[in-house]
């Protein structure tokens, strides 16, 4: 049996890496699984319930209970629920629920983005990249993006946003962000969505014919 094609994206908050891995998906005719979104559901749910964040077992039965199948992009993308997210994400227990379901959608082939894909739920990836940008860069673009929404939100608070996430998310013990040894870097800073497509896709080819 041939080997399921799995590409692993890791990479900081707004760097652009969902974007990529989306269009990477449509691309290779996978699935794709934003694995942000299982902690982000999981801290939705203790928020929905009351409980405070830091309640561990509350934690894991929300964990337990999640269906990938049924995440709302649009209730789970909101900015108070990714900031919860960051905390339920340091619960090692809360971690290896979701890395079991992650692992099971990734088992046939697929794209994940998050940020320990390559590191910790999928090892053996055929190809793993790490997308980053630099902090003004990824909150610049993400400040374009919440004013052509209508938000009314100064690009400073974006950039400290971004800068206190990526230390939680490169600090805590647990699954580091990091790059995987055998990853390509992605460097996005200088470039659109078209050309870090074009990148990826390159990357993936001569990785895949090598094979
Ligand atoms: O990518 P995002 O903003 O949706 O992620 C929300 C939080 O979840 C973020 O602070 C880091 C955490 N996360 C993680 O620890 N591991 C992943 N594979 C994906 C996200």
């Amino acid at each position: 049996m041939t080997k399921p094609l799995i590409i692993a994206i890791d990479g900081p908050a707004a760097s652009g890496k969902g974007t990529l891995a989306r269009r990477l998906a449509a691309q290779y005719g996978l699935p794709h699984l934003d694995t942000g979104l299982t902690y982000r559901a999981v801290a939705h749910r203790l928020l929905q319930f009351g409980l405070p964040l830091e309640n561990v077992s509350a934690a894991e039965t929300a964990a337990r209970q999640l269906d990938l199948g049924d995440m709302n992009r649009e209730v789970l993308s909101q900015h108070a629920v990714g900031e919860a997210a960051s905390k339920v994400a340091v619960m090692p227990s809360v971690r290896r629920i979701l890395v079991d379901k992650q692992r099971e959608f990734a088992a046939k082939g697929a794209v994940l983005d998050g940020r320990d894909i390559g590191t910790v739920v999928c090892p053996d990836a055929s190809v793993k990249l790490y997308v980053t940008a630099s902090p003004q860069v990824r909150a610049r673009r993400r400040h374009d993006e919440m004013v052509a929404g209508g938000k009314d939100v100064s690009y400073e608070t974006i950039l400290a946003d971004i800068e206190r996430r990526d230390a939680r998310d490169m600090g805590r013990a647990d699954s580091p962000l990091k790059p995987a040894e055998s990853a390509y870097l992605l460097d996005t800073s200088q470039m659109d969505i078209e050309a870090a497509f074009s990148a990826a896709k390159t990357i993936i080819d001569v990785r895949l014919s090598a094979e």
